[in-house]
């Protein structure tokens, strides 16, 4: 008894104390990195630029994946265009695993008239999906302004893990 309700005590602190952390966290902060990837404090990928401002490895790449898959329809840099949604607002708007379902599943929404708009499924193109993590931090770090416009310049170099989990994504 004596025993039970301790557990019962401690559980509760601990539902506590997870809602106050929850509050004070942001999807932008990096909390830490894992082999040249970054995190914020609830696990969710997300960008990382240094003093000089060098950036990471991740969203370099996010850079160059945006524009050969999804620009035609949202437009360059992550803007949004007359006929889709700008992601670099989508990207901290929407919840990470939210956005990653939209991109792997697709969503339609219709609208009658020839006019649906249509967002299609990227679950199967591979030069997509190894690459999510990488689009949706830098369309992150296009949403807050970190990254301005154009080609970055300076970027961490990749690391052997990155370079090992791509091959193996890629198959
Ligand atoms: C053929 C055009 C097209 C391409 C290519 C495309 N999208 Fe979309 N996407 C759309 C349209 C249209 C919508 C809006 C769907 C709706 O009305 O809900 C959309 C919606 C989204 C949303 C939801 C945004 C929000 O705020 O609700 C995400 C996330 C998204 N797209 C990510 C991507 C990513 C990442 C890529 C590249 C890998 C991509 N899209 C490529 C047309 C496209």
């Amino acid at each position: 008894m004596r025993v039970s309700a301790l557990v019962l005590m401690s559980g509760l602190a601990l539902a506590f104390a997870q809602t106050a952390v929850t509050e004070d966290i942001d999807n932008i902060t990096a909390a830490y990195s894992e082999d040249g990837r970054y995190f914020t404090e609830d696990d969710v990928p997300t960008y990382n630029i240094q003093e000089d401002g060098t950036i990471d490895w991740l969203t370099y790449s996010g850079f160059r994946r945006y524009h050969s898959e999804c620009h035609v329809c949202h437009g360059p840099e992550g803007e949004g265009s007359t006929y889709a949604p700008a992601l670099k607002n989508s990207a901290i708007d929407m919840d990470y695993y939210d956005f990653v379902d939209v991109v792997t599943n697709g969503r339609k929404v219709v609208r009658g008239g020839g006019g649906d708009s249509v967002m299609p499924a990227f679950g199967e193109n591979a030069n997509v999906m190894c690459y999510l993590d990488d689009i949706y931090v830098y369309l992150k770090a296009r949403g807050t302004e970190a990254v301005p416009r154009g080609r970055p310049r300076a970027k961490e170099a990749k690391s052997d893990v990155i370079r090992a989990d791509e091959n193996a994504c890629l198959g």
